[in-house]
């Protein structure tokens, strides 16, 4: 199936690692243009020269999304130097630890730069000739309470978010722009939360690994490939969408 990527202009927020680092990739090898950003410059510099190193213009940004006259520069620039925007990821988040400050870090990192920029990349996705899509990286923290989610700022705030995107995709298809939910289960690679788990909770691991149907963790990758298919045209009528990627993880109808 062709997506219809090829010389589309994306915005992924937290992309020098982990989800965010494969759904750059995921778009890049689809032919698309990109704009990342992340906090750190070194790693962030190293993932664009190595999506750059697929032949696509990559535009990359060092940047706190907290940070909403940086996070609103970013999503300009982003349009002056790719020609517009078809596309945007939300993918940056506080994370799930707990921690007497985990609220505010949760509104600064998680639901405030989704709401900014979704307002920011609005004009830019109106225009685009494709049909403007926006994607939100969730967690299936946002659908349970039981472990690893809990009474945590993290599920609370992602569901708040989920909120606001399937509100958005009912308004905003008006103005030519879907907007879609992925929330991936636990996601296991070097240098994440859950390899860390597994090195320093072993139980804890085997008892998340022992609920997932599947029999492992899912790999960055595969959150990649239903971000991009939803952020596609290849997905023109779908709004509003939550696709959970979490080899069965999730115990609900
Ligand atoms: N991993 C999982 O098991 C899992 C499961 C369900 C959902 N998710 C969701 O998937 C998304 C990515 O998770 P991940 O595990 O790949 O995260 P990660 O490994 O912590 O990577 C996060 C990325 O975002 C950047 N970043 C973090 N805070 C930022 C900020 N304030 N401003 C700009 N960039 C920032 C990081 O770079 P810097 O640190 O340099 O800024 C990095 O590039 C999140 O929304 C998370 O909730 C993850």
């Amino acid at each position: 199936m062709d997506l219809g990527l090829n010389g589309a202009r994306v915005v992924v927020t937290g992309a020098s690692r982990g989800i965010g680092r494969a759904i750059a990739g995921v778009f890049a090898a689809e032919g698309a243009d990109l704009a990342v950003c992340a906090r750190s410059a070194e790693p962030l510099e190293r993932a664009a020269g190595e999506l750059r190193g697929t032949g696509r213009r990559v535009v990359a940004e060092a940047l706190d999304v907290a940070d909403a006259d940086a996070l609103r520069a970013f999503v300009d620039r982003a349009a002056a130097e790719l020609g517009g925007i078809d596309a945007v990821v939300s993918n940056v988040s506080a994370g799930s630890a707990a921690g007497p400050d985990m609220w505010e870090r949760g509104l600064a990192t998680d639901v405030l730069p989704f709401v900014r920029v979704c307002e920011y990349a609005e004009p830019h996705l109106a225009a685009s000739e494709r049909g403007g899509a926006i994607v939100l990286v969730s967690t299936t923290s946002a659908l349970h309470t039981s472990a690893p989610s809990g009474p945590k700022a993290y599920g609370a705030v992602k569901a708040a978010l989920n909120h606001h995107a399937a509100a958005l995709a009912r308004t905003l298809p008006a103005k030519g722009i879907r907007v879609n939910t992925v929330s991936p289960g636990p996601i296991e690679f070097p240098g994440g939360g859950w390899e860390r788990r597994r090195a320093e909770q072993p139980d804890f691991y085997a008892s998340i690994r022992s609920r997932i149907p599947a029999g492992r963790l899912g790999r960055p990758e595969e959150v990649a490939r239903a971000v991009a298919f939803l952020a596609s045209p290849a997905s023109s009528f779908t709004t509003g969408a939550n696709l959970v990627v979490d080899g069965g993880f999730l115990d609900r109808v």
